[in-house]
């Protein structure tokens, strides 16, 4: 049997948008148009891309089919409107994006929405790419509505309700200007305000094409203004062959990717009962498959509260046995300052990251290709085995060649209870060092009978015997490997922020420290995400009903436009 999944990156944001009461009086300033049955249509045309549109006379404006709309006077223009600002109410940027199947389909859309879930009020407006419904894979301009829960309603003009009264506009009509990678990048300026006088919820398109309205006869809880709002991407999932589908979502690029690469959502605003235009506030994102699409929102002077959103359904995300949850590729910037989740060291270049954007895991590409065993010449008579995280989870091992603390992986010989960092384990055998003349070769343990003391030359203190060291026989030169060595412009600063390791000379605590500031941190994040997904939950609920219902109401039909 096949089964839709519906999956979904949205913005959500709570919001009272018109409490006011309205008036009931229609616009008077308009005739009076009667019903006339089964007129039918005057002309059909055909758009430039192919489609066949209905030209409809007023007369007969398909709303006078809804049982509610038999003596019903059209309202031909809003009362008022929201100004066009420089910066309109929203913008979404389209995309054509590729979908796997025609019954599948890839949005972005907005959810003007009112009441409980179970006889939810809601309008939505935005493009869809939807073979089944179009006959290509076009994005096209489309609505949406329930006054019910989902129980009855439709796209379009599926159904009698949305009262269209633009002379230039099908709903349903193809976007004529598509954004291209790393190209131009076309916006669809959308509003859906609340008409003041009349209740209505009107939809304005491109800045200035009022495409139509829902009468606000249609609804129990809109009526009284919306309580959320939603902004975002939705695609189906039918996952043929039981994978999941490879449809995208938004330009098919991550969130991450950014400006001409990812699809976004900018200029969010929301519109209240006096026309002021006030910036989204405790909005929240919200992703049913991190993996596959995602979001980042932020907020940029021109740009307003925005957020990217897409990604390409089934892709290359790699797991890595160390971790729960699929991996991918990033690059490194210098000023990232995180730790790899491997070997504890700063993180450069090419790097996988956890898809969940709430796990801090990270790993280099070198320590996520790491072998599982290897043999090392400082430990010549077993194996050591790479082991993921310290058998002792809380606490951190001391690495037996540096001496130094370490919480992520560890070659370890059970045998002898040997561990060693991972980023040890691959110290070069020789190197140049800037305070000695003479290259310096690794040893791996003081070159000095045991009854001897051996001091580091670089900082003067005593170094036991079993520590791995960089040593000119020479010169009887030796330097301790990480602090003194490696790392030498990078001294860990004690109880610092996480960064580099603890000196195994410096006792206990700091080491502990380091680990412990880390884990509490991580719990309150815990305890707040926990909280988060809770809400997600329900609204995972919600929007699975939704797109249940939604799917079923898909039957193709022409295009109308109001003459
Ligand atoms: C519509 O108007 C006619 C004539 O004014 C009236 O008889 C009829 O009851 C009205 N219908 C509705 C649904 O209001
Ligand atoms: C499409 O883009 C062109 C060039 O940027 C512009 O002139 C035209 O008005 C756009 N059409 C629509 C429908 O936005
Ligand atoms: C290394 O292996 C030994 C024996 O299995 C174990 O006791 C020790 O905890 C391991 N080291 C780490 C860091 O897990
Ligand atoms: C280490 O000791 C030597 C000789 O006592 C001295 O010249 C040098 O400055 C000391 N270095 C440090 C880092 O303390
Ligand atoms: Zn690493
Ligand atoms: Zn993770
Ligand atoms: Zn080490």
């Amino acid at each position: 049997m096949m089964v839709a999944h519906f999956v979904l990156s949205v913005l959500i944001v709570a919001a009272i948008v018109s409490g006011s009461e309205f008036s009931d009086t229609r616009d008077a300033k308009v005739e009076k148009i009667l019903k006339k049955l089964n007129k039918p249509a005057l002309k059909s045309i055909k758009s430039p891309d192919g489609d066949i549109i209905d030209c409809v006379h007023m007369n007969n404006h398909p709303i006078y089919d809804h049982p509610f709309f038999k003596n019903y006077t059209i309202q031909m223009k809003p009362s008022s409107y929201p100004k066009v600002r420089p910066n309109p109410s929203e913008r979404k940027v389209s995309w054509s994006p590729y979908v796997q199947t025609p019954k599948e389909f890839s949005l972005a859309q907005m959810w003007v929405m009112a009441g409980p879930f179970s006889e939810v009020n809601s309008v939505e407006a935005g493009w869809q790419v939807y073979q089944d419904r179009y006959g290509d894979d076009n994005p096209r301009y489309f609505i949406f509505w329930t006054a019910d829960g989902y129980h009855s309603g439709c796209y379009n003009l599926d159904c009698p309700g949305f009262v269209p009264v633009s002379q230039n506009f099908a709903l349903g009509a193809a976007v004529s200007n598509v954004s291209t990678l790393n190209g131009q990048q076309y916006h669809i300026p959308t509003t859906i305000w609340k008409d003041p006088h009349t209740g209505n919820w009107w939809l304005k398109f491109n800045d200035h094409e009022f495409v139509g309205y829902w009468p606000s006869i249609l609804f129990n809880h809109l009526k009284d203004g919306a309580t959320e709002i939603q902004w975002g991407g939705e695609i189906i999932n039918f996952k043929d062959g039981s994978l999941h589908t490879t449809t995208r979502m938004g330009s098919g690029h991550f969130a991450e990717e950014g400006y001409q690469k990812a699809s976004y959502f900018k200029n969010l605003e929301i519109i209240d009962e006096h026309d002021i235009h006030n910036k989204p506030k405790e909005g929240y994102s919200y992703m049913t498959q991190e993996s596959c699409y995602n979001i980042r929102s932020g907020y940029a002077k021109i740009w307003g509260v925005y957020f990217y959103y897409g990604g390409p359904g089934r892709n290359q995300n790699l797991r890595h046995p160390s971790h729960n949850h699929p991996l991918r590729g990033h690059k490194a910037q210098v000023e990232d300052e995180i730790i790899c989740s491997g070997c504890d060291l700063d993180l450069i270049g090419a790097y996988f990251k956890c898809t969940k954007s709430e796990c801090d895991y990270f790993l280099h590409k070198s320590c996520f290709d790491l072998p599982r065993e290897i043999r090392h010449k400082s430990h010549p008579d077993h194996p050591l085995i790479l082991l993921y995280s310290p058998q002792n989870n809380h606490f951190p091992y001391t690495c037996d060649a540096c001496g130094e603390y370490g919480s992520g992986f560890t070659y370890n010989c059970s045998i002898c209870q040997y561990d060693v960092h991972v980023g040890c384990v691959s110290m070069p055998e020789t190197m140049k060092h800037d305070e000695h003349v003479h290259p310096l070769a690794l040893i791996y343990k003081a070159p000095c009978p045991t009854d001897h003391i051996f001091t580091c030359d670089v900082c003067n203190e005593t170094m036991p015997h079993n520590l791995w060291l960089y040593y000119c026989q020479k010169c009887d030169y030796g330097a301790h490997l990480h602090s003194c060595v490696a790392e030498e412009e990078e001294k860990p600063e004690k109880g610092g922020r996480g960064r580099g390791r603890g000196r195994g000379g410096e006792g206990g605590s700091s080491g502990n420290g380091v680990n412990r500031g880390r884990s509490s941190a991580n719990s309150e994040l815990a305890a707040m995400l926990k909280a988060q997904r809770e809400m997600e939950q329900m609204q995972i609920a919600l929007h699975l009903e939704m797109q249940r219902a939604k799917i079923d109401k898909k039957s193709r039909k022409h295009m109308l436009k109001m003459i």
